[in-house]
C-alpha cells in the first residue's frame, strides 16, 4: 500500500512528472477516468495491471495528445484512421492499428495491433502534452467492477494502489470509447460506444460487428472477462419480477410500470443521461447496500446500443 495523492486541475506537473519517473495516475478523461502510465516504459505499464488486478492478456489503449503522436506507437499509419479521426478526434473513438518496436508486449498482451485513442477532455490532453510522452491508459477501477465516472469512484477501488489521483469532474459520457479495428479486413466493431455503428459506416461501409462469442473472444481479448459488475445483482428489467424483501434500486427514463419500493430511484431525461449516470448509480446502489439494481431497457438504436451492450454484460 501508499498514499495516493489528491491533485487537481492546477497541479498537472506534478501528475506529470510522476507519470514521467514510471508512476501511475488516475485522470478523467470525457467517457470515464483512466488509469495513466507512460507507454514505453513496461514496470510502469505492469503497475497499471497490478494495481487494477488486470488479466495480463487483456491489452490497454495508448492515450495520445494529439494525432501526430501516432507515429509514436505506429510506422505505417493506415489513412483510414486519419480520416475517421478527422471526424471524431479529439473524442471516444479508439483504434487498433499495427504497433512498432518502441510498444512493449505488455501493452498490447503480446498482440501485433496497439489500440490508440486522443481523448477530448482538457485536464486528459493536458496531462499527456505535459507529460511528453503518450500514456496507457485502461478504466481506472478494480478489474470487473464499475469503471469510474468520479475521482470518489477511483478511490474506492484504488486508494493506496496508485500514486495519484486528478480530484476533476466531467466524464459526461460516462460510457467507454467505441473500439474499431481497422488493421482487419473488414473493418471489426469491437466494443460499442458514443460514437455509433452508423455513423462509423458512413466511413466505413463495410464494418463488421464482432459479438463477445468465440470470435470476440479471439480478437478483442478484453471481451473474454467479466466487466462492469457492483455487488448488487443487475436485473434487466421486465414484467414479472419477483423482487419481494429485496432492497432495490432502480435507474431508467421512465416511471417503473410495476415495482414501486426502491431504495434510490434514479429517472432520467434521455438516453445520453441515462448512460451517463449508470457506473455512478451502480456505486452508489452499493453504497446503499441494495441487493438488486433494475435497469429499464431501451431500444438498441444510436447510444441505445452501447448503453444496452454494459447493462447486459453487467448483469451476466
Ligand atoms: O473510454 C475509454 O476507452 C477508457 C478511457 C480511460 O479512455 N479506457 C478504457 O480502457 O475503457 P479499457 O482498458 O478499460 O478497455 C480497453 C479495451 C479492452 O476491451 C481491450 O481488450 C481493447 O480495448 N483493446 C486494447 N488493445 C487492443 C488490441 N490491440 N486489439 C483489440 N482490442 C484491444
Ligand atoms: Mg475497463
Amino acid at each position: 500500500m501508499q498514499t495516493t495523492k489528491r491533485l487537481n486541475a492546477s497541479q498537472l506537473k506534478i501528475a506529470a512528472e510522476i507519470l514521467r519517473d514510471g508512476g501511475t495516475v488516475a485522470f478523467p478523461t470525457e467517457t470515464v477516468f483512466g488509469l495513466g502510465a507512460r507507454f514505453d516504459d513496461a514496470s510502469a505499464v505492469q503497475r497499471v495491471f497490478e494495481a487494477k488486478g488486470r488479466p495480463s492478456d487483456n491489452p490497454l489503449i495508448v492515450h495520445l495528445a494529439g494525432v501526430e503522436d501516432l507515429e509514436q506507437v505506429c510506422d505505417e499509419v493506415p489513412k483510414i484512421a486519419l480520416e475517421l479521426w478527422k471526424l471524431w478526434a479529439p473524442g471516444p473513438l479508439t483504434l487498433v492499428v499495427p504497433k512498432n518496436s518502441k510498444v512493449p508486449d505488455i501493452v498490447t498482451a503480446g498482440l501485433d495491433t496497439v489500440a490508440v485513442r486522443i481523448p477530448s477532455h482538457p485536464v486528459a490532453r493536458q496531462l499527456i502534452r505535459e507529460t511528453g510522452v503518450p500514456l496507457v491508459a485502461p478504466s481506472a477501477n478494480r478489474s470487473g467492477r464499475p469503471s469510474a465516472t468520479t475521482f470518489q469512484g477511483v478511490l474506492e477501488d484504488l486508494d493506496g494502489w496508485i500514486d495519484a489521483v486528478v480530484c476533476e469532474a466531467g466524464c459526461g459520457l460516462g460510457l467507454e470509447s467505441t473500439v474499431v479495428d481497422i488493421h482487419h479486413v473488414p473493418p471489426r466493431l469491437l466494443r460499442h460506444g458514443a460514437i455509433t455503428e452508423d455513423q462509423l459506416r458512413t466511413i466505413l461501409p463495410d464494418l463488421k460487428r464482432v459479438q463477445s462469442g468465440h470470435e470476440g473472444h479471439v480478437n478483442s481479448p478484453g471481451l473474454r472477462h467479466k466487466h462492469y459488475q457492483p455487488s448488487a445483482k443487475v436485473i434487466i428489467e421486465d414484467h414479472d419480477q419477483d423482487l419481494n424483501g429485496m432492497r432495490v434500486a432502480r435507474i431508467g427514463i421512465d416511471p417503473c410500470p410495476v415495482h414501486a419500493d426502491f431504495i434510490l430511484h434514479r429517472l432520467c431525461a434521455s438516453t445520453e443521461e441515462y448512460a451517463g449516470a449508470l457506473y455512478e448509480f451502480f456505486r452508489e446502489s452499493d453504497r446503499h447496500h441494495a441487493d438488486a439494481i433494475l435497469c429499464q431497457s431501451l431500444p438498441e438504436t444510436g447510444l441505445g446500443i452501447a448503453l444496452m451492450d454494459r447493462i447486459r454484460r453487467a448483469s451476466q
